[in-house]
């Protein structure tokens, strides 16, 4: 018997039944998660199945995505991991709606805007520089713990003041957390144990700053522990719920899109000769890349009785929305079954929409620039490793190894 047969899935419609073990595994060959729901897509607009304790709906095509983030009044942010509709946690900006969530922008929003980005920018080359420097006469490295995984992580490591080598151990926690293998109980253990200890962590660092303010600081959390909110100073319990939403939000992120833009290339030759020789292309592929390799599956929790694509939803249940079901809709773009680094029109939502849009989204980009100019310049031909075999996580979706060699 399977886990959901004893839950009874109220199916008014024609829509097809796909349980959302289906469609976010614990794992298997690189991209086919994107594949399966390349699927899913062309078989319906909506899909129901079971997701943990309750029904949710899976929606597949981008302008049904695209509303029902700018809904936010009917979509709400107050949970969003599907299997999950009445969550014990409140990841800050992300799971807030309304007024509360406007007041966090606008707080948020000068540390992350285009031009605070830009003056981080010989940060981020110099921290890149290190990750580089460290593989580059090598000649082979596992792409996703030498480079991926590490470069973000030292760049979070400046902005919020903490010191460079707790970085591998961010590194540890983020694959505990993020990279499924959480069926068995052992996976379970160890992914509780390393959410607590990320919120150990965090809660040390939160009091030790208080108790030691140092004004000379700059960092985003040293300065976090001024913000006041309608005249009320913001509360250690959110400064923490904001912590632990910025570590999940700006790290795993930057390392799965990079390590499925370097798949790309180790694997397309005339992709990855064309970036080499003309790097002026490089910012209009890295759109495309985000466009095709689209990982997030944000969730929202449906606030009153809707209808999506002549669905009915009641109040109170899930809907799954995968980004990259949207960002391959061939009704929105022109080959969009292909990578077309110098596609021309790109309006992909890799960032999300609507409201919550990712915050970080300047700060990503200049990352994935910053590496892909510097990489290139240093290392213009690589290759995967003989018999690699190359594989992906359920979860947050990415690759677990990423084995590359080139010539020194
Ligand atoms: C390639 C890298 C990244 C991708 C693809 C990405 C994607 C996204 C998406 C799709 C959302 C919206 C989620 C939803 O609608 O539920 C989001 C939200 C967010 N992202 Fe990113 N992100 C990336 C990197 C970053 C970075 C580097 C940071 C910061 C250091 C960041 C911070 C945030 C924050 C704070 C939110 C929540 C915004 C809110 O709720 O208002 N992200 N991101």
């Amino acid at each position: 018997m399977s886990i959901d047969d004893n839950i009874q899935i109220d199916n008014p419609t024609s829509c097809p039944v796909t349980h959302f073990h289906e469609v976010n595994t614990e794992g298997g060959p690189a991209g086919w998660h994107f594949d399966n729901f390349d699927t899913k897509r062309e078989q319906a607009a909506v899909h129901t199945g079971v997701a943990g304790p309750a029904q949710y709906f899976l929606v597949t095509r981008m302008a049904d995505i695209r509303s029902s983030f700018q809904k936010a009044s009917v979509f709400s942010n107050s949970a969003v991991v599907p299997a999950d509709p009445d969550p014990m946690y409140r990841w800050i900006p992300e799971m807030l709606d309304g007024r509360e969530h406007t007041a966090w922008r606008h707080l948020l929003g000068p540390f992350f805007a285009p031009a605070a980005v830009a003056n981080m920018e010989s940060m981020v080359r110099a921290r890149f520089g290190e990750v580089l420097d460290a593989v580059a006469a090598k000649g082979s490295c596992d792409f996703v713990q030498d480079v991926a995984l590490l470069f973000p992580n030292v760049v979070f490591m400046d902005l919020f003041g903490l010191p460079r080598e707790d970085a591998e151990t961010f590194q540890a926690w983020e694959v505990d957390i993020l990279h499924g293998g959480h069926s068995s109980e052992e996976g379970q253990q160890r992914r509780m144990d390393a959410m607590m200890a990320v919120m150990g962590y965090f809660t040390q660092l939160i009091s030790d700053r208080r108790s030691t303010p140092d004004p000379s600081r700059t960092d985003i959390l040293s300065q976090s522990l001024q913000w006041e909110i309608d005249g009320t100073q913001v509360s250690d319990q959110d400064l923490l719920d904001f912590c632990l939403l910025m570590f999940m939000a700006g790290l795993d992120t930057v390392a799965a899109q990079l390590t499925f833009n370097w798949w790309h290339l180790a694997t397309h030759d005339g992709d990855r000769r064309r970036i080499v020789s003309e790097p002026a292309l490089i910012p209009t592929a890295i759109e495309e890349f985000l466009r095709y390799y689209s990982f997030v599956t944000p969730g929202r929790k449906v606030m009153e009785d809707t209808e999506i694509a002549g669905c009915p939803i009641k109040a109170g249940q899930m809907v799954y929305l995968p980004l990259v079901s949207a960002n391959r809709d061939p009704r929105e773009f022109p080959d969009a079954d292909q990578v077309v680094i110098d596609r021309e029109a790109n309006r992909h939502i890799a960032f999300g929409a609507g409201p919550h849009r990712c915050l970080g989204s300047s700060l990503a980009r200049q990352e994935l620039q910053v590496a892909m100019e510097m990489w290139h310049e240093r290392i213009p031909e690589y290759r995967l490793a003989p018999g690699a075999e190359v594989r992906e996580h359920g979860g947050q979706v990415g690759i677990d190894s990423l084995p590359l060699v080139w010539d020194v």
